[in-house]
């Protein structure tokens, strides 16, 4: 959610910042800007829509030349997208500008003491709040930003990453953070700020995290950070592990069909290590203590979208196999509701990011409560592995197109892993039972490969449905899941109404929505590893023919028994009840951004929506 980046350096700063930016759009793309010092002036440009509208403008009104800037790309919160509320914020002498990413909750009482101050402001954001009361304390501050910043920060409250710059420090580029990212870049006479490490990683992998409530000041050859207080803290250095090309579209068309595409190298890659040559599971890397592991009670899955359908696939296997009860919480209503969660739980925290603001707070309510907490994460140094007792990353690789595709399956993969360790620690499977279940996740890169080879079908369904007005997902078991992550892909890219349900569901109300025609695309359980919830789906199917659906069945590859009930049948390799979910979800994504596609709608960049939602 928002984009910032700031530079330091030798370079010309625009060039650096706006590329920065343009691989930091998928954060929020309601407008863009950018500030850059130069002969002691400060010089801002802004405009409302995607970056190009802002690379349009600065081609029209160039900016002068610079080795210090900032950039940024919004996703709007207070104030409508709009030239006015695009950040960067200037106060009202001009001496500095603001970037902002988050809320600044009490801005209404801040912005009430400014404007009775006599202070004019010229938009709705809260952020620009920021570049006022930054210009008020630089006085009292010996006209020192980092200390003016650290003044200002101790007023606020909420979420924020805020950089500055002052035209007369115009080497000097300043950051803090309280629960928004934030990392640094270090380079050779050269330093970066970003949200995000992809905007900095052709210059340099090294990196520094900065952790909550601290301040950091970047010059060309330095980079110092405090706390609020201004008592110095030592950031974690670590190295990217990827190189810029991995965020890149690689010759595909959208970066949504490359993510698609990678997912035989994704999960492979999140499996590669943690299997043993003689068949065990083992996640040394977590820190995870088998002691905590034979005593936990429970296992409560926090997350949020697309990560939550992950942990809801994951529940139905951790809790075959471990016989503990597995509860899924969407984290937005987590820590509203007084939940039952303490030193017997282990919970577990799903997200891509590493910085939903939603899973980020539930989380931090677990650790209070006493609960051990594992993060399955796909973005290494980000907040919530940060703060969680244990990590397990996922080796997805950036995952830059806002709809998830590679970190869904990728987090079923971490989720199963996890499963099968505890089952391995506690002793609720045999040995050769977990080989059996390691070699069916081993074969699953081959598997979704096969998917991928055989998509036309689906693509020309798609095609044919652009203009349904609503499709109906049905699953049963883990496929139910796998239903609502089919609708989500299709609302959020197609902005058509799509809803997933359990099929044996449907009577109990939802069958209402059938008319004529309405596109049910149905999760067909595999016939030969559980018929009795093949058979019971084939009843539903049933249900909803009869009053005019045109239904569209995913089954395995040699069930014959569908074929007379469904109008088109999409093939997927047969593979284990429990391994269903990884190849039944590809045809899902396909099918809504190829629809989404027809619709000639921004596939990668959907309207509303932005890739890391770092707000509540
Ligand atoms: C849907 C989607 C979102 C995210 C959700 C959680 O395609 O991308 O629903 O899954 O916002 O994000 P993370 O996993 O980053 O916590």
């Amino acid at each position: 959610m928002c984009g910032i980046v700031g530079y330091v350096g030798q370079q010309q700063a625009l060039e650096i910042v706006v590329a920065g930016l343009r691989r930091l759009e998928y954060r929020g793309y309601d407008s863009a800007g950018v500030a850059v010092i130069s002969d002691g002036e400060l010089s801002v440009r802004k405009k409302a829509g995607k970056l190009a509208n802002l690379e349009t403008l600065l081609g029209s009104d160039p900016m002068p030349q610079s080795t210090t800037g900032i950039g940024h790309t919004r996703w709007a919160t207070h104030g409508g997208p709009t030239d006015s509320n695009a950040h960067p914020h200037v106060s009202e002498d001009s001496t500095v500008a603001v970037i902002h990413n988050g809320i600044i909750e009490n801005f209404a009482e801040l912005r009430s003491e400014l404007a009775a101050a006599g202070v004019h402001l010229a938009s709705e954001t809260d952020t620009e709040v920021v570049a006022h009361l930054l210009a008020h304390e630089l006085p009292n501050a010996d006209d020192d930003l980092p200390e003016a910043m650290r003044r200002v920060c101790r007023r606020l409250e909420g979420a924020f990453t805020l950089v500055a710059i002052d035209r007369s420090q115009p080497d000097v580029v300043v950051g803090a953070r309280r629960n928004s990212p934030l990392v640094v870049g270090v380079g050779d006479g050269e330093n970066f700020l970003a949200s995000d490490v992809a905007a900095f990683v052709a210059h340099t992998k090294q990196a520094l995290e900065l952790g909550q409530d601290q301040v950091v000041v970047l010059t060309a050859d330095s980079v110092t950070v405090t706390d609020f207080a201004g008592e110095p803290v030592e950031a974690k250095p670590y190295l990217v592990d990827w190189d810029a090309s991995a965020a890149e579209k690689g010759g595909y068309d959208l970066f949504m069909l490359k993510e698609i595409a990678e997912q035989p190298r994704a999960v492979a890659d999140s499996l590669r290590g943690r299997i043993t040559k003689d068949g065990r599971i083992q996640l040394d890397e977590t820190n995870l203590e088998e002691a905590t592991l034979r005593s936990i009670n429970k296992v409560v899955v926090i997350a949020c979208g697309t990560a939550a359908h992950a942990g809801m696939v994951a529940k139905y296997a951790i809790e075959h196999w471990t016989r503990l009860p597995v509860e899924v919480e969407l984290a937005s209503e987590f820590r509203y509701r007084d939940p039952i969660v303490g030193p017997d739980s282990l919970v577990i925290a799903i997200s891509q990011s590493g910085e939903t603001m939603d899973t980020l707070m539930a989380l931090r309510y677990a650790k209070t409560q006493g609960a051990r907490t594992l993060a399955i994460c796909n973005t290494v140094g980000s907040t919530i592995p940060r703060e969680s007792d244990a990590v397990l990353y996922t080796y997805a690789g950036p995952e830059i197109a806002v709809a998830s595709t590679k970190a869904f399956l990728t987090q079923i993969i971490a989720a199963y892993l996890v499963g099968m360790y505890l089952a391995q620690v506690r002793g609720t499977m045999f040995e050769d039972e977990i080989r059996r279940v390691l070699l069916q996740l081993e074969d699953m890169p081959s598997k979704v490969d096969l998917v991928l080879d055989t998509t036309e079908g689906v693509r020309e369904l798609a095609r044919d449905l652009a203009n349904s007005t609503s499709v109906l997902f049905l699953g049963r078991h883990v496929g139910y899941p796998v239903a609502l992550e089919g609708a989500l892909k299709l609302k959020e890219l197609a902005y058509m109404h799509a809803e997933g349900f359990p099929a044996g569901e449907l009577k109990h109300g939802p069958i209402a929505l059938i008319e004529d025609g309405v596109p049910v695309i149905v999760v067909v359980p595999s016939a030969t590893g559980r018929a009795d919830l093949h058979d019971k789906v084939i009843s539903n199917i049933q249900e909803v023919r009869a009053r005019g659906a045109r239904v569209i069945a995913i089954a395995e590859e040699g069930d014959e028994g569908i074929t007379p009930f469904a109008d088109h049948v999409i093939r997927i390799p047969v593979v284990p009840t429990l391994m269903q979910p990884l190849v039944a979800t590809v045809p899902l994504q396909v099918f809504a951004c190829e629809l989404a596609t027809a619709k000639g709608h921004d596939v990668d960049q959907p309207r509303n929506l932005a890739k890391s939602v770092t707000v509540e």
